[in-house]
């Protein structure tokens, strides 16, 4: 992303740093993941290397912690090698005369930063009342540019108005979208981004590891997380999806994770990865090389779908 002038210039795969948050003891076991600090590290030397620099945390992550144990992963890089992206959420606003410059500058402490590069309202609460406290900041350079994260077409258009009447604009959308969960392509906001030059960035593309191929009735999600909870009992109906990326895969030296990325790229979306070990950014190099088949797509979707579930998250509403 371009750090100086008012267009976006979108990576083609963002790097997510949920589980990060329940990193070590202290995290909130969403993901039940064990991530250290030092292998935290080495995820964060691979895709920096590699080219992968957008980097996509949030608050409620953990409750700080993802902001803070990125921060520390990211020591010693310029600020200029990496973008942060990173999230006001209504849901924990304060009481303050302004909880969202509030939610913000507690971001940058714990990012140790003095801008951000792509600011979020994370979730449409009130649109009227949150979106006009973005200008100020716009104005003043600690955010760079914005988006609007679970927002439907309505909402989305009354943000970019809002914006719109003080000179700037809904540069983004973040909505979950998957091969099993397609509802912002169904309402129309893939169209609507792609018609009016917004970025759509894609989240949960992997369905949190239950679309990897790593997960499966054998060998479910760690016990006792959360994601263990939402995605255990239904890991059986993925499996012949599960199966037809693998064999997709394997014909271009590539993984089924590596397949539900260049899918959702081939979608025109900006896939957001939940990276958790270095060997995840190999398979986002993999992905670089892959282009999809319209047969491909076709099968995948149609699996997508005979599978049958529903993995809308308990945050998000039907778009
Ligand atoms: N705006 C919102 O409301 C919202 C909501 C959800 C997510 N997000 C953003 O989107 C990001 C992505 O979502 P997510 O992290 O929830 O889930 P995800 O990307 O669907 O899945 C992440 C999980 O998949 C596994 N994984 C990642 N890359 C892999 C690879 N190449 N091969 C095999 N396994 C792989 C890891 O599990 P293991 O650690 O078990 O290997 C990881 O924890 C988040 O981190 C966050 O930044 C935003």
């Amino acid at each position: 992303m371009d750090d100086t002038s008012t267009t976006l210039t979108a990576p083609a795969v963002a790097l997510g740093t949920w589980a990060w948050g329940d990193s070590g003891e202290a995290g909130d076991g969403w993901f039940g993941s064990r991530l250290s600090a030092s292998g935290l590290r080495e995820v964060v030397e691979k895709a920096q290397s590699n080219g992968f620099t957008t980097w996509d945390t949030a608050v409620v992550y953990g409750m700080g912690r993802s902001e803070t144990v990125l921060a520390q992963a990211l020591q010693g890089y310029d600020r200029g090698e990496y973008q942060l992206s990173t999230k006001f959420t209504p849901q924990i606003a304060g009481d303050g005369d302004d909880p969202v410059a509030d939610m913000l500058e507690q971001s940058l402490d714990r990012l140790g930063t003095d801008y951000v590069d792509l600011y979020w309202i994370h979730n449409p609460a009130d649109v009227a009342r949150w979106t006009p406290l973005l200008i100020p900041l716009l104005k003043n350079g600690t955010i760079r540019h914005v988006g609007v994260s679970n927002h439907n077409l309505e909402e989305i258009a009354l943000a970019d108005q809002i914006l719109g009447e003080a000179g700037f604009r809904v540069q983004a959308v973040q909505n979950h979208y998957s091969l099993l969960y397609r509802g912002s392509e169904r309402a129309g906001i893939l169209d609507h981004c792609r018609e009016n030059d917004v970025r759509f960035f894609s989240y949960m593309v992997l369905e949190q590891g239950a679309l990897t191929g790593t997960y499966g009735p054998d060998h479910p999600l760690p016990a006792g997380s959360t994601r263990a909870g939402a995605y255990n009992a239904i890991l059986p109906q993925l499996q012949a999806l599960t199966a037809a990326m693998a064999a997709i895969g394997a014909d271009r030296s590539a993984t089924a994770a590596d397949i539900a990325t260049a899918w959702a790229i081939a979608k025109g979306t900006i896939p957001i990865i939940g990276v958790t070990k270095p060997g995840h950014v190999d398979g986002l190099s993999r992905v670089r090389g892959i282009e999809l088949a319209d047969d491909e797509i076709a099968e995948l979707e149609a699996l997508a779908d005979a599978a049958d579930v529903d993995t809308r998250g308990g945050w998000e509403r039907e778009m």
